[in-house]
């Protein structure tokens, strides 16, 4: 066949820039356009007669007969060596990648196979070239990822070191603070009982001079008093000096007491007392200070209360408070003490007719040192009801009072059956 064909379908045939074969079923070329032969680097016409095998590397020569068999039988539009790459063979012999696609058509009503081919070198070498550095950013990636993995870990053990030190930090600060707070504690229980101790000792150079010079008065007459007849006024001064180291003795008690419960030397023996004996020993000793006229009289329900507590602190808190009333009330007056019960308490209230606290200065009553201003003339430390309180305290009662000034006071100690 000649190129110069005057066909317009051969034209068209030869204008292809693919390589267009023509395969009959012996697998001869029947018809090659111009592309075909440039692609295979044969002269053109050469092509036509040859055997197909030809264009194909020696190596797989036998398996492309079979493909081409298995085609004809088969005969769809479709691509040649599909998922495998496809080696053409030029007529030096040297190969190139190819790709063809076959078809099947119908010449002087014999079927023949359409092949179209195409170098596909270039799209080989970018493919490769893709591939490659496609290869490349994967083993770029994994280097990263190791990068990114080993920085991690890196900033994990930092991170876990600073926890470690700042756990460490957090230890020490804890430990300095509790230090801190146990020093500060000391000192502010120190400090405030050495103010206790000096302003003891500035109050007690001003009360005990009143007693002192008493005693020094009432000695140097009792002196003087020799001659018989004289044994009244002896015993009223022998009597002031007693009372006076009564004062003296009650301001000593009272700051020993307070400083011993400061020091928490006072600890809780309790046992099953008798209420009602305890109370009388208590009166029985407070009549000597009480006033001409004055009484004690005692309220009780039962003739036998037992109450689980301790003895000595129940007789201190009793004697303060017997001992106020007393102090802070005129002669002739009676003095109260009640005794009530119930399943949970044992109410104790002390009442008297006395001076009274002024309204404005009951808050103050518990403070230690504290003294009404009614009661500057009568000799007190300002620490009996502070004592008391503490000794409540301990025993996990309540104390409260209720006070009118000129009408009288009743101090109220609630204390739980069972602690
Ligand atoms: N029964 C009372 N009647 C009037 N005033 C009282 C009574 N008990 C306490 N007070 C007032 O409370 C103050 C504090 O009492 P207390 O602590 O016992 O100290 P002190 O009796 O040594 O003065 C007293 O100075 C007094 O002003
Ligand atoms: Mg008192």
């Amino acid at each position: 066949m000649k190129n110069e064909h005057p066909d317009p379908y051969k034209a068209v045939f030869e204008a292809c820039e693919e390589g267009i074969f023509v395969v009959n079923k012996e697998g001869t070329i029947v018809m090659a356009n111009r592309a075909s032969h440039k692609l295979f680097g044969y002269e053109e016409g050469e092509l036509i007669g040859l055997s197909v095998e030809l264009l194909v590397p020696p190596a797989v020569r036998g398996v492309h007969i079979d493909d081409r068999k298995a085609y004809e039988a088969n005969p769809a539009p479709r691509q040649m060596g599909h998922g495998r790459d496809l080696a053409g063979r030029r007529k030096d012999g040297s190969e190139f990648p190819v790709e063809i696609s076959l078809n099947m058509a119908q010449i002087d009503n014999v079927y023949h196979t359409l092949a179209f081919a195409i170098d596909i070198s270039e799209r080989k070498k970018i493919e490769e070239a893709l591939k490659r550095s496609e290869e490349q950013l994967i083993v770029y990636a994994a280097e990263l990822e190791k990068r990114v993995t080993k920085r991690t870990q890196d900033l994990d053990n930092t991170i876990r070191q600073l926890e470690r030190v700042n756990a460490d930090l957090e230890d020490q600060v804890r430990i300095r603070k509790k230090a801190e707070d146990e020093t500060r504690l000391a000192l502010s229980r120190e400090r405030e009982l050495n103010e206790l101790k000096s302003r003891f000792v500035s109050m007690a150079s001003h009360e005990f001079r009143t007693p002192l010079s008493t005693m020094l008065s009432s000695a140097s007459l009792i002196e003087r008093y020799k001659e018989p007849g004289t044994e009244e006024k002896r015993q009223k001064h022998i009597n002031k000096i007693k009372s006076a180291i009564g004062n003296l003795t009650n301001i000593l008690n009272d700051f020993l007491s307070l400083s011993k419960l400061e020091e928490g030397k006072v600890g809780l023996e309790k046992e099953d007392i008798k209420i009602n004996e305890v109370l009388k020993d208590i009166t029985d000793d407070m009549a000597d200070i009480c006033k001409n006229g004055q009484n004690i009289i005692i309220d009780i329900d039962e003739k036998e209360i037992l109450f689980h507590t301790d003895e000595k602190i129940l007789k201190n808190i009793l004697i303060n408070l017997l001992s106020n009333a007393i102090k802070y009330s005129e002669a002739n007056t009676d003095i109260t003490v009640i005794i009530r019960e119930d399943p949970d308490l044992l109410t104790i209230t002390v009442k008297d007719q006395g001076i009274g606290i002024p309204e404005g200065e009951q808050k103050h009553m518990f403070e230690r040192f504290f003294r009404a201003k009614n009661a500057t003339n009568i000799q007190g430390t300002g620490l009996g009801l502070n004592i008391v309180k503490k000794y409540v305290d301990m025993l996990e009662g309540e104390i409260s009072f209720s006070s009118k000034l000129n009408e009288g006071t009743t101090f109220s100690i609630d204390l739980p059956k069972i602690v």
